[in-house]
C-alpha cells in the first residue's frame, strides 16, 4: 500500500493538481504557483494501484500527473470525470500506459512531454550499442574481478562498428537522431524502417554523404526498407524505436532473430513489449556473438529468466532519459500541459518546436497534447 505521506505546495491555490510522485527540479512548481494552484505531490517510491490513485484523487481535483509505471485505464478515467479533473499529464513521451481512447470519451486531455527526451535517450542507444559491440560490461567485470594479467591479442574481441551498416525500426525523433549519430560518427550506412518515409532524415544523410565526398571519404548510403525483416537482416546493428501498440507487439520474435546476422547487436531503448523477451534469451544463447543491449523489459522491473546471467546482454534499468536536464525538463512540459489546460489555453502543434517551454516565458500554450483533435482543443497561433 502507498502510505498517505504527501508534500503540499503553494497550499492556497485555488485548483487542485495531483502528482502521484516526486519530479525533480523547481521551475515546474513555479508554472504552477503561477497559475494559481495547489499541488499534492505523493511522496510514496511505489508504484500505485488504481484503487490507490482513485482515492489519492478523492472527491475533487482539476489536474494530475502521473507516471509511466501507473495504468491510466477506463475506471481511472471514470473516476477523474466525476472529480472533475480536466486535465491528465503523463510525465513521460510514451503513453503506451495510458487508455487515451478513454480519457477522450470523459473529455480529459492527455498530455505527454516531447521533445525533452531525444537526444537523451538516443544517446543511452549510443551507450549500449558500443558497450555491447564492444563487450565493455565483460570487459569491465573481469578487471574489477582480479582476472587481468596482461594484454592478449584475441582478449575481448568485440564488433567494429565503422563502415558497417546501421539499421533502425521506428525513425521518429529519437530514431533519427540515434542514426544520424552513428552515420556521423562511425561513417555507418542506414537502413531504416516506419511505416511512413522519413524524407527529412534522407535528405540529411545525403547531404552528410555529399560532405563526405567532398572531403575525400567514401559516401554513406540512406535505405528506406519497406519492412522491418529487410533491416533486420540487412543491418549489423539494429536499434528499436517504434510506438508501442498492437503492431509492434513482439516485433521482435524468435522468426525475426532468426533474420538477422549471427553477430549482430539488438538494442531496446523503446518499450520492453516490443521484443519477446524469452526469445531473445534463447537466441543469446544459441548464439554467443550475437549481443544485446536493452534500456527497457517486457514485465518491468522483472526481467525474463536467464536474462540477468547472460554476458551478450548489457542491461540497465530504463534510464534512457535520466539526464537532470531531461527529467526536470519532462516536468516543466507536464507541467505546462496541466496548467496551460486549466488556464483555457490552446495546444501546441506536435510539429513545433518545444524548446520556448523551457524558457522563463513559456507561450500560452500546452506543449503536448496527444488527444487535440479528438477533443477539438484550438491549436496555438501566438500570443
Ligand atoms: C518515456 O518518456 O516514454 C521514457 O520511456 C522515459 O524514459
Amino acid at each position: 500500500m502507498v502510505d498517505k505521506a504527501r508534500k503540499i505546495f503553494n497550499s492556497s491555490g485555488e485548483h487542485r493538481v495531483l502528482v502521484t510522485r516526486e519530479l525533480p527540479g523547481a521551475r515546474w512548481l513555479e508554472i504552477f504557483e503561477e497559475a494559481g494552484c495547489r499541488v499534492e505531490i505523493c511522496s510514496s517510491q511505489e508504484v500505485m494501484s488504481g484503487d490507490e490513485i482513485r482515492s489519492e484523487v478523492g472527491d475533487h481535483c482539476d489536474g494530475v500527473i502521473g507516471q509511466l509505471t501507473e495504468a491510466w485505464n477506463e475506471e481511472i478515467f471514470s473516476a477523474l470525470k466525476i472529480a472533475g479533473v480536466k486535465v491528465y499529464s503523463n510525465y513521460a513521451v510514451g503513453y503506451n500506459n495510458v487508455d487515451v481512447e478513454a480519457a477522450t470519451s470523459c473529455g480529459i486531455p492527455v498530455g505527454n512531454t516531447p521533445g525533452v527526451l531525444t537526444e537523451t535517450t538516443a544517446e543511452m542507444a549510443v551507450t549500449l550499442t558500443l558497450a555491447a559491440a564492444r563487450r565493455v560490461i565483460e570487459a569491465d567485470k573481469f578487471t574489477r574481478g582480479g582476472k587481468y594479467r596482461g594484454w592478449q591479442p584475441s582478449m575481448f574481441l568485440g564488433k567494429l562498428l565503422y563502415r558497417k551498416t546501421v539499421g533502425v525500426i521506428g525513425a521518429g525523433r529519437i530514431g533519427s537522431v540515434y542514426g544520424k549519430i552513428m552515420v556521423e560518427g562511425f561513417k555507418m550506412d542506414l537502413i531504416y524502417h516506419d511505416i511512413r518515409r522519413n524524407e527529412t532524415l534522407e535528405k540529411y544523410i545525403s547531404d552528410y554523404s555529399r560532405f563526405l565526398t567532398e572531403h575525400g571519404e567514401k559516401p554513406v548510403a540512406c535505405d528506406y526498407a519497406g519492412t522491418a525483416d529487410e533491416v533486420l537482416a540487412r543491418a549489423d546493428v539494429v536499434s528499436l524505436h517504434p510506438v508501442l501498440d498492437n503492431t509492434t507487439f513482439h516485433l521482435i520474435n524468435a522468426a525475426r532473430l532468426d533474420l538477422m546476422k549471427e553477430d549482430a547487436v539488438l538494442i531496446n531503448v523503446s518499450r520492453g513489449q516490443v521484443v519477446d523477451e524469452a526469445a531473445l534469451v534463447a537466441h543469446c544463447r544459441d548464439h554467443p556473438t550475437f549481443r544485446t543491449g536493452l534500456d527497457v523489459y517486457e514485465a518491468e522491473p522483472d526481467m525474463a529468466p536467464g536474462l540477468a546471467g547472460l554476458d551478450n546482454a548489457v542491461i540497465v534499468p530504463h534510464i534512457g532519459s535520466a539526464t537532470g536536464w531531461t527529467r526536470e525538463g519532462m516536468a516543466v512540459l507536464a507541467a505546462c500541459n496541466v496548467a496551460a489546460i486549466l488556464r483555457g489555453y490552446p495546444a501546441w502543434r506536435k510539429t513545433q518546436n518545444i524548446d520556448p517551454f523551457l524558457g522563463d516565458d513559456p507561450p500560452r500554450a500546452a506543449p503536448g497534447i496527444v488527444n487535440a483533435d479528438e477533443l477539438s482543443i484550438p491549436y496555438y497561433r501566438g500570443d
